[in-house]
């Protein structure tokens, strides 16, 4: 089997890529605006450089595939609020471009990673069936990503699943930058003494996945039959508040932690929790690493 990686030098794609090469070739498609290249240090893949938007840097790199893991994205909300030009260009054309792409090379099936923030501040447990509210580009981005997997399903016959992730959470996970998800960067600031900053009170909860959960959902969605009747979510199914979040952290470092608070970031989600009933019925798939399981794994080694 040979896949397709999109945004492979990407914190996901890092651990996913591994697991694909058991299985056949990699190929892997980045243009390292966010992606790390040591990422892919060792790893036996076939790099395609470029911009996932561009068709011709896309048709290069479906040759032969069977299976598109799309990851490629600007994955900042913050970012896409101030410059949703370039968050439409590199999520919503690059969508377009490897779909595109991916029928004329006859490719058999596509997994896009969606995401949480599709549900917006939707009350939680978010069901798939239930309305959305993009509050950002972002989030409109991944929403108009679902609709181009749908009519790729529906007008070439591909199999074509979108999983919603939600916080995703692991080993090499970057927490450098303004952007950076908010666990590795509190480990990062723990670890150096640093005071750990929550923008708002604190109260705001986030239903957080371990990678390697990720993987294997990732996975079980490029293997399906059939393409599900919709978006799938990828969650823990677990509500955790970033106060909580800090103390659990401050327990496992064996120190108490007292949080500085800053004003809340604009289109940030308040509440978030995934229903996995889907996740289980069409991909077979449960998480099996609890919160506090992963942060020992991340806080034991580097970041
Ligand atoms: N990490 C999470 O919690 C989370 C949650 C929901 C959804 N997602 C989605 O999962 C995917 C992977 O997330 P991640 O956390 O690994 O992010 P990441 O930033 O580590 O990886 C994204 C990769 O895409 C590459 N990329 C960006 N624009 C590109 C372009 N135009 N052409 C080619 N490559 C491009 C980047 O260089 C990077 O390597 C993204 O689509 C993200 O939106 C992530």
């Amino acid at each position: 089997m040979r896949s397709l990686v999109t945004g492979g030098a990407g914190f996901i794609a890092s651990h996913l890529i591994p697991e694909l090469l058991k299985r056949g070739e990699v190929v892997v498609l980045d243009d390292f605006s966010s992606g790390k290249r040591e990422r892919l240090a060792g790893l036996e893949v076939a790099l395609v450089e470029g911009d996932v938007a561009d068709p011709a840097i896309a048709a290069r790199a479906v040759e032969g595939v069977e299976t598109v893991f799309h990851l490629a994205a600007n994955p900042s909300v913050v970012a896409s609020m101030s410059n949703p030009m370039a968050t439409g260009h590199a999520n919503d054309m690059g969508t377009i471009s490897i779909l595109d792409a991916a029928r004329r090379a006859s490719v058999r099936s596509c997994v896009f990673t969606s995401s949480c923030a599709v549900y917006g501040g939707g009350e939680p447990p978010c069901v798939e069936t239930m309305a959305i509210d993009p509050m950002s580009p972002y989030a409109a981005s991944k929403l108009a990503g679902e609709a181009y997997m749908m009519s790729a399903a529906r007008s070439y016959g591909m199999r074509a699943v979108s999983v919603r992730l939600f916080n995703v959470f692991g080993p090499g996970q970057d927490p450098d930058g303004e952007y950076a998800a908010v666990i590795p960067k509190f480990i990062q600031r723990l670890q150096a003494g640093s005071g750990i900053t929550i923008f708002g009170d604190g109260s705001q909860t986030r239903d957080f996945i371990h990678v390697s959960d990720v993987v294997r959902g990732l996975l079980a969605a490029s293997q399906v039959d059939a393409t599900p009747p919709g978006p799938i979510n990828l969650g823990s199914g677990v509500a955790v508040s970033l106060l909580d979040l800090v103390r659990v952290l401050g327990e496992i470092a064996g120190e108490r932690v007292e949080p500085q608070f800053a004003a809340a970031r604009t289109g940030e989600v308040l509440h978030s929790r995934a229903d996995i009933r889907a996740a289980q019925r069409w991909l077979g798939w449960q998480p099996r690493v609890s919160l506090a399981d992963g942060l020992r794994g991340m806080v034991g080694s580097a970041v």
